[in-house]
């Protein structure tokens, strides 16, 4: 079904608008991947300098025109700042119609507050993916606007189960996506830095320690991904009786990291929830 799903968006006329970090990332790998034909891409950035480095790069269409770019789009893809979202539907809703698909990945905007800017019944799907899509190995939450239908959510997950994996989700649970999974990579890369350090004060090369953590995260990971097993069970198979492990875990513990990594994704949850509202 996905890969048939996947197989149709060749065939679709695609616009990126605000082609940054997340855009950037997404589009390369729509290039790379062939999900979509370079020639029915349409991308749009703020500067004209940084259209012009992109067409270059990417070798497809870039511009600073909205409007320009929709212009028989059949998918629609928001990657600008939340802030942003607001005059670029402005812009765009004249060229919208019930057949363009529009897929945000904006934090902190609804699906309602999109399809209030747009005239008729526009699909909608908001999506919250992350910045390991870049190594197609990303986390996306996916939910469905008031006018998209089943087919509309099929056809924004092939775009992200290209990058990785896709998980649909309630939309009063995406602000919870965004500070659990769209945040995380950085809560993790801090863990994997430390991890890297504590291996330099334990004498390794940075170069190793380096690797060793970051293959043991991915190795945990996986493992917890492939066999679907409670990270308590798995955890407790590594901890031997009076072995090195357990006095490990005792630091952990009295170092607070539990409650501290709950703490930081309560926070970023609630502030996903603020983005949209600011100046
Ligand atoms: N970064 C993440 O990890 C992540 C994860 C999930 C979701 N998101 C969401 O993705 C969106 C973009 O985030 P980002 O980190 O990729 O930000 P970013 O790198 O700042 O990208 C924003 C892009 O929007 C362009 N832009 C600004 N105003 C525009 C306009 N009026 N018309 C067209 N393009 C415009 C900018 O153009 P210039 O380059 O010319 O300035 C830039 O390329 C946000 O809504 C964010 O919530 C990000």
């Amino acid at each position: 079904m996905a890969s048939t799903t996947a197989h149709k968006l060749s065939d679709k006329k695609l616009a990126v608008l605000g082609t940054g970090k997340l855009g950037g990332i997404l589009l390369r790998a729509y290039l790379k991947q062939e999900l979509f034909s370079p020639k029915r891409v349409t991308a749009t950035v703020k500067h004209t300098e940084k259209a012009l480095a992109l067409a270059k790069e990417l070798g497809v269409s870039v511009t600073t025109e909205n409007r320009k770019a929709v212009k028989d789009a059949d998918i629609v893809l928001l990657g600008v700042k939340p802030q942003v979202v607001g005059e670029v539907l402005k812009e765009i809703a004249p060229e919208l119609n019930e057949k363009t698909l529009v897929i945000s990945v904006a934090a902190s905007v609804p699906t309602s507050y999109i399809e209030q800017r747009l005239t008729g019944k526009v699909p909608v799907v908001r999506a919250m993916p992350n910045t390991p899509a870049a190594v197609d190995c990303g986390m996306t939450g996916l939910c469905r606007g008031a006018h998209a239908g089943p087919e509309h959510l099929e056809m924004a997950r092939a775009m992200f189960n290209a990058v990785g994996r896709t998980v649909a989700v309630d939309e009063k649970n995406m602000d919870a996506v965004t500070g659990l999974s769209a945040s995380g990579p950085a809560f993790a890369y801090i863990i994997l830095e430390s991890l890297a350090e504590a291996g330099v004060k334990v004498g390794l090369p940075r170069d190793v320690a380096t690797l060793l953590a970051a293959q043991t995260m991915k190795g945990a990971a996986s493992v917890v991904l492939e066999t679907g097993d409670h990270p308590a069970l798995l955890k407790d198979a590594v901890t031997t009786p009076a072995g090195c492990t357990i006095d490990g875990i005792m630091e952990l513990e009295e170092g607070k990291l539990r409650v501290t990594l709950i703490k930081a994704v309560v926070k970023a949850t609630s502030r996903a929830g603020e983005l949209l509202f600011e100046k």
